[in-house]
């Protein structure tokens, strides 16, 4: 805890510079803070528990899921135009005495000739909301600025697959415990076990999607998400020798990777980006430890992250040239809307869309009536127990065992941007097999890729921020198809 005392005053303040501009406290969760993990009470950096695979998979949690699937149907969400897909909201009970249940929303494929495979989202946090995902960034629906009424995402990614929306830990939005002491409990590796749980039962309630090609996607914290769970699909497989879940690739964009390398990624690019001094960027790395041992920061560090703060707080860090929002109010009509200009005030529609008792009953969502709203970034979870402070040995492992890598980065994101990317993935040492080019979308340039052996392809996305397909929707689309076609971008 101590180790990350710099990090958790640099993010409190983070936290904060989202907050000047809402005039409503209620709203104050709703910002766009989707990786603050240091913020959280917890030990990070204690490697321990590496990759421990806590494993409760057994009778008492594995449950037949007869007829439940019909249930979960969501006929027609409140304010929404026709669909020609299917839509599935509700609840999986992933630990049966404890009573936790993770909340999931499911929308199949648009009609294609070939059965498309089955894409699992998470985003990050710890505690921020998947439906964030499907509402914001790259779902079929976004929500008009009257809370009330949605328009359709033409470049939503079940154009190229079956999207599984998934919220986890229990006690991110409407996921729950009635244990209550159980989100003291929260860390990486029960979320893994939780997950898996959740994909075991759910597989069985959705049992064609059994033998289909399984892919898991998930954005900022998701970094570790994603190959905790990819992690623990392989070891149960190995475990029976038998494909249980058929996972074939990861992607994870803007991701928690490599806590060194990220941090010091995020200072250079504030100093490359002319958002902070030269000379603050030289004190920082001469003053402060960033490796995994640090047990405290010097006089000198903290000075010069309290510039730091000063610098950014006053822009969205999550995409630093952006518009802020400046109003919490919903408006009585929709406001002219594109899904290609991100509308920054979009987070206080959606939080205002899913707390509305008409559509949570369409979703089949807080059916034992929660004692909290449904927040995109909530603070149910005050304590994380496990993060080791690097996931580089999990893409090893899925790389040596034919899981295809994908690691993307939005370049204009500056709280997990392309230059900590870049050096977590330097960390690997890996051979380049196809060197960096840009690649094309409408004869634009949709970003930057380049390919390693061993088969991990990184490609950033131009003028993209920490939630890619928020600000560049079409390009989010041409890379996800790529990766789950296999087929490198050019
Ligand atoms: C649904 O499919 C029909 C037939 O292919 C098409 O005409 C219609 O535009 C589609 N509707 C939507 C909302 O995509
Ligand atoms: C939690 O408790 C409520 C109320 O007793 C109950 O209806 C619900 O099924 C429980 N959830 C789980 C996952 O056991
Ligand atoms: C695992 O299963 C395969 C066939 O599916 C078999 O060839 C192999 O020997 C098995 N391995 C072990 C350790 O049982
Ligand atoms: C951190 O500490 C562990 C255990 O004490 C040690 O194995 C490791 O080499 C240290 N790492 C660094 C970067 O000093
Ligand atoms: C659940 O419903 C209750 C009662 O309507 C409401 O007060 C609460 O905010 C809701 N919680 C969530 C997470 O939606």
């Amino acid at each position: 805890m101590e180790s990350k005392l710099f990090c958790w005053i640099l993010l409190s303040l983070l936290i904060l510079s989202c907050f000047v501009s809402q005039t409503n406290e209620k709203m104050q969760g709703q910002t766009l803070v989707y990786l603050y993990k240091s913020r959280l009470k917890q030990n990070f950096g204690v490697d321990t528990s590496l990759f421990k695979v806590i494993d409760h998979v057994n009778e008492a949690n594995v449950h037949p899921q007869v007829g439940l699937k019909e249930e979960d149907r969501i006929e027609r969400l409140p304010g929404q135009l026709l669909a020609n897909f299917s839509q599935y909201g509700g609840y999986v009970t992933v630990h049966k005495s404890a009573g936790r249940a993770l909340y999931y929303y499911f929308v199949e494929a648009h009609h294609s000739k070939n059965p498309l495979p089955l894409l699992l989202w998470l985003n990050g946090g710890p505690g921020c909301s998947s439906l964030a995902g499907a509402l914001l960034e790259l779902g079929p629906f976004r929500v008009h600025s009257d809370g009330k009424t949605l328009y359709t995402n033409k470049f939503s990614w079940n154009y190229a697959a079956n999207v599984l929306f998934l919220e986890s830990p229990a006690g991110v939005g409407f996921s729950y415990s009635n244990t209550t002491s159980d989100y003291d409990k929260s860390g990486d590796s029960r979320t893994a076990a939780d997950n898996y749980v959740f994909l075991v039962n759910w597989l069985e309630r959705f049992s064609e999607y059994k033998d289909r090609d399984f892919y898991i996607s998930g954005e900022s914290y998701a970094g570790h998400y994603v190959p905790q769970l990819a992690h623990t699909t392989l070891y149960h497989n190995k475990k029976v020798n038998k494909t249980i879940i058929n996972l074939k690739g990861i992607i994870i964009g803007n991701a928690v990777i490599n806590d060194e390398t990220d941090e010091q990624g995020m200072v250079d690019y504030f100093g490359s980006h002319a958002i902070i001094s030269d000379q603050d960027v030289y004190q920082i790395h001469k003053y402060c430890d960033f490796s995994p041992n640090a047990t405290s920061q010097s006089r000198e560090c903290e000075a010069s992250y309290g510039a730091l703060e000063e610098n950014i707080i006053d822009i969205n860090v999550y995409n630093i040239y952006a518009p802020m929002c400046f109003s919490s109010d919903v408006t009585t009509r929709p406001k002219k809307a594109s899904i290609l200009e991100f509308d920054p005030c979009s987070i206080n529609y959606m939080y205002v869309y899913l707390n509305r008792p008409d559509v949570q009953e369409a979703l089949h969502a807080n059916v034992t009536k929660l004692t909290h709203d449904w927040e995109l970034c909530g603070d149910t979870i005050q304590v994380w127990r496990d993060s080791p402070s690097t996931i580089i040995p999990l893409l090893k492992e899925f790389m040596s065992n034919g899981i295809r890598v994908w690691i993307f980065s939005g370049d204009i994101d500056g709280r997990v941007p392309v230059t900590s990317t870049k050096y977590s993935i330097n960390k690997m040492k890996l051979p380049v097999k196809t060197a960096w080019h840009p690649w094309f979308l409408n004869k634009e340039v949709g970003g930057y890729t380049q390919v390693y052996e061993g088969d991990l392809t990184f490609a950033t996305v131009r003028e993209a921020g920490h939630q890619v397909p928020s600000y560049q929707p079409a390009r989010a689309l041409s890379l996800i198809k790529h990766f789950l076609e296999g087929k490198p971008l050019h």
